[in-house]
């Protein structure tokens, strides 16, 4: 049984521990949560609590007793950790990024050259991106020309991502970009190489220094293809994070609206086809169960059991197996226009009477 060690147990930390404990109790892996350790005693044994294992009171204590770390504290604290556990060999998943500026992610990323290891980079697993991905690859449209992609998030010290740290450089290394998008800087390399020239002009509005929260950035590629990117932190708490990416070949336009199953929609001149994307069956659930009131990473284990079900034939496999996608293919017409939706009321901006310490309850999306 592998001993999985769990350094930062906030938001991030606690998802991290609720898929471990799912994956582990559908018998897709043989891992359990033994040790739990965060600066704040208090969300250490409120995972060790929810999702197993037992808290500790040092970072030493929780690298002597486990076979792999897990690294969730927030950006500044990464690179201590990754260091201590790359000088004892252990294998180590670490959040993005990797440290909060160049200097230190370079010392990072050295460390864990000499270990097994993963970055939480996540939108390359996303089933939309990926049939992107393989739809640019085998050529059948022609080249990208040119790429255009929205990332929008409220601002991250509020809702359920209640943290200070974000509105602070040092700690977080700056805002929008950083934090948020640097998942659709991977994905645009992913899907289109590397950039040979880059131009952005970013803006703290907000008055947190060095925080940016909008930013505007064009990419060029070798042979005259473009990429823009907009990346933007509002105080609109009714949106989750979200994601727009359209990338115009010679014979078809890709867009989709959805950062994870999509859908993908692929127009050319015979119309648009739409493709659904598939949660595989027998993968553990990606959102916390609905318990009554405000869902949460720590949702007691009878609720998050009764609500994640696995089928039969999942919970019986041994290993985590990788599978092929099942893809459907609709080939439809969209309706000239789309009905529009009424105007909801004015949220509290933050700071005001009334902001929701949480927002929807809804899992946190990259
Ligand atoms: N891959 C993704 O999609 C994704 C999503 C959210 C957050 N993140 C990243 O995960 C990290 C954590 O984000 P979060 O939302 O969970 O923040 P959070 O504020 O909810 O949790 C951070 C936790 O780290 C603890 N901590 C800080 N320094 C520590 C240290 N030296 N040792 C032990 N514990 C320490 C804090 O007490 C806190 O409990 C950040 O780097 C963030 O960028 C990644």
């Amino acid at each position: 049984m592998m001993r999985i060690g769990l350094a930062g147990c906030g938001l991030i930390g606690s998802v991290h521990a609720y898929a471990l404990q799912q994956l582990a109790e559908n018998g897709l892996v043989e891992a359990e949560l033994a040790s739990t350790f965060d600066t704040d005693r208090e969300r250490a044994e409120r995972v060790a609590r929810s999702h197993g294992g037992r808290a500790v009171g040092s970072l030493d204590e929780l690298l002597d007793g486990v076979d792999v770390v897990w690294i969730c504290t927030w950006t500044a604290g990464h690179l201590e950790a990754v260091e201590a556990a790359a000088e004892r060999g252990l294998p180590v998943f670490c959040e993005k990024p990797l440290a909060p500026t160049l200097d230190l992610c370079e010392r990072a990323a050295a460390a864990l050259e000499r270990v097994p290891h993963q970055v939480g980079l996540v939108l390359r697993w996303s089933p939309v991106f990926a049939e992107m991905g393989r739809i640019i690859e085998s050529g059948r449209y022609g080249r990208p020309l040119a790429t255009i992609m929205r990332d929008d998030q409220y601002f991250p010290i509020q809702g359920m991502y209640g943290s200070t740290w974000r509105a602070e450089a040092s700690l977080a290394g700056g805002g929008t970009l950083i934090e948020h998008s640097i998942h659709d800087i991977d994905v645009l390399r992913w899907l289109l190489g590397d950039p040979v020239s880059v131009s952005a002009s970013t803006a703290a509005t907000f008055g947190h220094a060095g925080i940016e929260n909008v930013a505007a950035l064009t990419l060029a590629y070798e042979g005259g293809s473009t990429a823009t990117l907009v990346s933007v932190w509002h105080q609109i708490l009714s949106r989750e994070s979200s994601r727009r990416l359209e990338v115009f070949c010679e014979d078809a336009l890709l867009f989709t609206e959805d950062d994870y199953l999509g859908p993908l929609h692929i127009q050319t001149s015979d119309g648009l086809e739409i493709v659904e994307g598939r949660r595989p069956s027998g993968s553990p659930p990606s959102r916390f169960p609905r318990s009554s009131g405000t869902p949460s990473p720590t949702t007691p284990r009878r609720a998050r059991r009764s609500s994640t079900t696995l089928p039969p034939a999942a919970a019986r496999r041994g290993g985590i197996r990788r599978r092929r996608r099942p893809w459907q293919h609709t080939a439809w017409w969209m309706p000239r226009t789309a009905p529009r939706r009424p105007a909801g009321p004015r949220l509290p901006m933050l700071g005001e009477p009334g902001a929701p310490a949480r927002c929807g309850g809804r899992v946190p999306r990259c």
